[in-house]
């Protein structure tokens, strides 16, 4: 999600070691390819090729060993409610997730991905990638990671050009475009340029994993941004 490596598409990070010796990161791989195998698609056939597209992505970084990258971690204002979050994770449908999480819990890299942050968003988002062109696993056609969100926040309106997303809830509730709320173990799918905004709920923080499905090129360079207000678009 970050538009400080683009590369022209191709991967120059030089592994550090291999997946194979890193096992905490293929515990949580390894809950992402439950999720994905055994989660239903709740008969949309759109959410079951996504679903078959992580899984066969991932399934092949974990087949090949692939290369890890050792980062420094980071950690954001937000991160402050992810201790709540893991431990409601940890009693809810996806506490395998959220205990896996809790292993590298102290490795993340907690980023924004925006080159301007709006002042109140930086204090209630964060997101962090564990697999993807930039690593710590290092995978080309395939980002997941995690987003956590303070109590009560709103994520603006946007959109990813030519990449699919997919949300999980881990712990707390989220609603979507104002469609419905979501609980632990819900799935959304956002198709490349669906526009999107998110809100959570007023008590508990709301910790998401995600999954980009893309192009190496996509995924290398999403150059994401927010979309403006219409009032503001107005004769652009
Ligand atoms: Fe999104």
């Amino acid at each position: 999600m970050s538009m400080t490596d683009a590369s022209g598409g191709e991967s120059t990070t030089s592994p550090d070691a291999r997946l194979s010796e890193r096992p905490d990161w293929i515990y949580l791989l390894r809950e992402f390819e439950a999720l994905f195998r055994h989660g239903s698609a709740g008969g949309s056939k759109a959410i079951r090729t996504h679903r078959k597209a992580v899984r066969d992505r991932l399934s092949a970084v974990i087949a090949a060993d692939g290369g890890f990258v050792e980062q420094t971690p980071i950690t954001k204002p937000v991160t402050a409610h992810f201790n709540r979050a893991l431990d409601v994770g940890e009693r809810g449908a996806m506490q395998g997730m959220a205990r896996a999480l809790r292993q590298v819990r102290d490795r993340l890299t907690w980023e924004y991905g925006y080159e301007k942050v709006p002042p109140a968003l930086a204090r209630k988002y964060a997101y962090c990638e564990i697999l993807g062109p930039r690593g710590p696993i290092l995978a080309d056609r395939l980002i997941l990671g995690f987003v956590l969100f303070a109590p009560n926040t709103t994520y603006p309106q946007h959109s990813h050009k030519s990449i699919e997303e997919s949300y999980i809830s881990i712990s707390g509730a989220w609603s979507e475009n104002n469609a419905a709320v979501y609980a632990p173990g819900s799935l959304i799918l956002n198709r490349p340029g669906d526009e999107h905004r998110i809100t959570t709920g007023e008590l508990e923080p709301c910790l998401l994993a995600y999954a980009w499905v893309g192009t190496p090129e996509a995924l290398t360079a999403p150059g994401m941004k927010l979309t403006a207000p219409k009032r503001k678009r107005a004769g652009a």
